[in-house]
């Protein structure tokens, strides 16, 4: 049986010179297909406030039901390293909540957890670390910050980047996300770092990529930013197969005889 990946394994697989893949997974549906894939990283991203509960951003998601998901996706996977992404408000908090929030992901079965931002989030990181808990950064855009910047934005400020990866760097996250980041500056930020970077619209040369489960197996049809590759269409595919159900039901093709006792 697959051993489940570690922090460790993850930074050694970039320092060796190799790519990390990571999807989201919220349910256990994604979680297995994940890890029957071999994806190295599972997130339990906030993302699921827009993947499944239909919400128009990420800002509403809670600890609970980040709980539930990781408890999930903990549970349905065997092999993936898995990655609780802390939600807007759990580590606004105040540190010694943020750090309870923390280790509530770990209870619920998560490796580690990911939080956004950079230089003011790094003294949390810090105190998390040494605290047992294994951190994932995430900078670029930070969709937790949308009224600040407006909605999606790809931010091409080098300096700016490369001071806080390496802020989080300092406080010893194992990996960083780069969302957002023109290639050329997630190139730079990735070689100037010790810690891999997992990129979500940064191009090809960061250590490695981040897609949401939805976006790649073509559920959200409208949703169609640059850096999403489809890998099937399976909005047009579950549409086409519910309508011929129904059309089977209505007709009585369905049951047929092989289906009835
Ligand atoms: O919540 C999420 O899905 C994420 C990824 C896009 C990195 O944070």
């Amino acid at each position: 049986m697959a051993r489940r990946l570690t922090t460790r394994d993850i930074r050694q697989r970039a320092e060796d010179g190799g790519r990390i893949s990571m999807i989201t997974a919220y349910d256990a549906f994604s979680a297995r297909l994940a890890d029957r894939a071999e994806i190295d990283i599972a997130l339990v991203g906030d993302s699921v406030g827009t993947t499944l509960q239909g919400r128009p951003d990420t800002l509403g998601v809670e600890m609970a039901h980040m709980l539930y998901h990781t408890e999930i996706v903990a549970r349905c996977t065997r092999r993936a390293l898995v990655v609780g992404d802390m939600p807007f408000g759990s580590y606004q908090c105040g540190d010694d909540r943020a750090v309870e929030n923390a280790v509530a992901f770990l209870r619920a079965g998560a490796n580690a957890v990911k939080l956004e931002g950079g230089t003011a989030v790094a003294p949390l990181v810090a105190r998390l670390t040494r605290a047992g808990v294994p951190v994932m950064g995430h900078v670029g855009f930070t969709p937790q910050s949308i009224h600040q910047t407006g909605g999606p934005r790809v931010n091409k400020d080098k300096t700016e980047l490369l001071s806080e990866a390496r802020a989080l760097q300092q406080a010893g996250v194992f990996s960083i996300v780069l969302e957002m980041v023109p290639a050329a500056v997630a190139k730079e930020v990735t070689a100037a770092l010790d810690v891999p970077t997992i990129g979500i619209g940064a191009g090809p040369h960061t250590d490695g990529q981040v897609l949401v489960f939805y976006d790649l197996l073509g559920f959200s049809p409208d949703f169609s930013p640059k850096f999403l590759k489809r890998y099937m269409d399976f909005d047009t595919q579950a549409l086409e197969a519910l309508r011929r159900y129904k059309a089977d039901v209505e007709s009585g093709r369905f049951p047929a005889k092989e289906h009835s006792y």
